[in-house]
């Protein structure tokens, strides 16, 4: 191989090797602008932690996966209490781990907050 030959496809396969983990992940819904022009900072925190946390589970767009749907108003009509949905965060319940001793009060309030107001 000439060492140009082999200078192009290692650079091919640099390219494909970066370029692909950046093509498959799907990434849960940005947070719209708010009135002054700027997203909210708490649904920003929530999104950040539902990325994290949940969107392996849930799916990034809260769809659903391993764990139920989340999107779509699904957790606004199981849980008209927002405080229901935020125990089971919580707490856990069967296959969905409980998250009080990993995340702040606030950090539940705000992942609470970006699944019924941005993931719908
Ligand atoms: C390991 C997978 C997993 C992870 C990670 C996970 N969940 Fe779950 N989640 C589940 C499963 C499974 C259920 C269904 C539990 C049951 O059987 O009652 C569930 C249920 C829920 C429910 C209740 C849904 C309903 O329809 O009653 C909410 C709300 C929820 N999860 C939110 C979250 C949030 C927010 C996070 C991140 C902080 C998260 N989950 C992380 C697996 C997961």
């Amino acid at each position: 191989m000439r060492a140009s030959t082999f200078h192009r496809s290692f650079f091919a396969a640099v390219l494909v090797a970066v370029a692909l983990p950046v093509a498959c992940a799907s990434e849960a819904p940005e947070v719209p602008l708010g009135p002054g022009g700027t997203p909210d900072a708490e649904l920003v925190t929530g999104r950040e932690i539902y990325q994290g946390r949940c969107a392996n589970c849930h799916g990034a767009d809260g769809g659903g996966g391993t764990g139920p749907m989340l999107a779509d108003g699904a957790v606004v009509e199981q849980y008209p209490d927002p405080a229901d949905q935020r125990a089971i965060i919580a707490d856990g319940r069967n296959a969905m781990p409980s998250f009080g001793g990993s995340l702040t009060p606030a950090e539940l309030d705000a992942v609470v907050r970006y699944t019924r107001e941005v993931l719908r």
